[in-house]
């Protein structure tokens, strides 16, 4: 059975990827994030597909709950094949905005920090062999969106750290996998009034994310007309990005 941790498995991609899973291969999951009603619901899910289930209710943010947490699920599995960092909040906000440093900070402390924290520890729970640590970033790491400061940057500062962690665990035998998603349907992009093109199903993504991963790829960004218009901004001269900007008009309430 492959030994499998995932955060953020309560909902949205995090959910569809342990069914997605369950579905391919019998496994044994822990599964973290803080509804633990939710975690249960699920568990009833897998264990219908053959697979086992655990729970573990836990704020990723903090890091003696997080660590402590990983460190009981590695015990339990008996070492982990595959932990999958997918926990995650987006929520715009200008900086403008009061308490623009508040959301940036809990935004940072669930999307970053958490990394940090997992990645410090996992090498040493990680069975080795094959094993792998997937790393949800965004394809919105590639410029600093208006409204969405803190949630780009988040990405773009989670993309470099796992670049970085390919690199150093790759003599562990641990692979590190990077996943970029354009828009997905979920929770997360439910609240989000402005237009999301190319908008996918979660299930649809976990069905792409679940093929990279067995396909062994590095890097598993999708939908593909996303990562084209992504990687354009990217490489666009910021010249052109900043004039590009001027015919952007804000709708923002400024609290000066
Ligand atoms: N949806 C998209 O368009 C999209 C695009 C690119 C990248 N992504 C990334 O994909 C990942 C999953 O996003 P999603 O769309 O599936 O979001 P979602 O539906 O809002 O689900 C987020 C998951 O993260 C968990 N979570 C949030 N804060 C947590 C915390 N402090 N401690 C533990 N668990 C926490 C939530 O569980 P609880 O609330 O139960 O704790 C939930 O299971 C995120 O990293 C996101 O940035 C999403």
């Amino acid at each position: 059975m492959l030994k499998i941790l995932i955060t953020g498995a309560s909902r949205g991609i995090g959910r569809a990827l342990c069914i997605e899973i369950a579905r391919n291969e019998k496994s044994h999951f822990a599964l973290i994030s803080r509804n633990e009603e939710l975690l249960r619901q699920l568990r009833s899910e897998l264990e219908n597909l053959g697979s086992i289930a655990e729970v573990f209710p836990c704020d990723v943010g903090n890091k003696t709950e997080f660590q402590d947490t990983l460190k009981k699920a590695s015990i339990i599995l008996k070492g982990i094949d595959l932990a999958v960092l997918n926990a995650g909040v987006s929520y715009n906000k200008w900086i403008f905005e009061e308490n623009y440093s508040n959301t940036f900070e809990e935004i940072y402390r669930t999307n970053v920090f958490s990394i940090a924290y997992a990645i410090e520890l996992l090498p040493n729970l990680m069975t080795k062999n094959n094993s792998k640590i997937v790393i949800l970033s965004s394809l919105a790491d590639a410029r600093g969106f208006p409204s969405s400061s803190a949630y780009c940057s988040s990405k773009s500062a989670v993309t470099k750290i796992a670049e970085s962690a390919r690199i150093e665990f790759k003599h562990l035998g641990i692979d590190v996998v990077t996943v970029k998603p354009g828009f997905v349907k979920t929770d997360m992009t439910a609240k989000n009034k402005f237009p999301m093109p190319f908008l996918m199903d979660a299930d649809e993504s976990a069905k792409i994310i679940w093929k990279g991963i067995k396909r062994n790829k590095k890097v598993i960004s999708f939908p593909l007309p996303m990562v084209i218009l992504t990687r354009f901004l990217y490489c666009m001269p910021n010249f052109l990005f900043d004039f590009l900007a001027k015919f952007y008009k804000p709708n923002f309430k400024s609290h000066y």
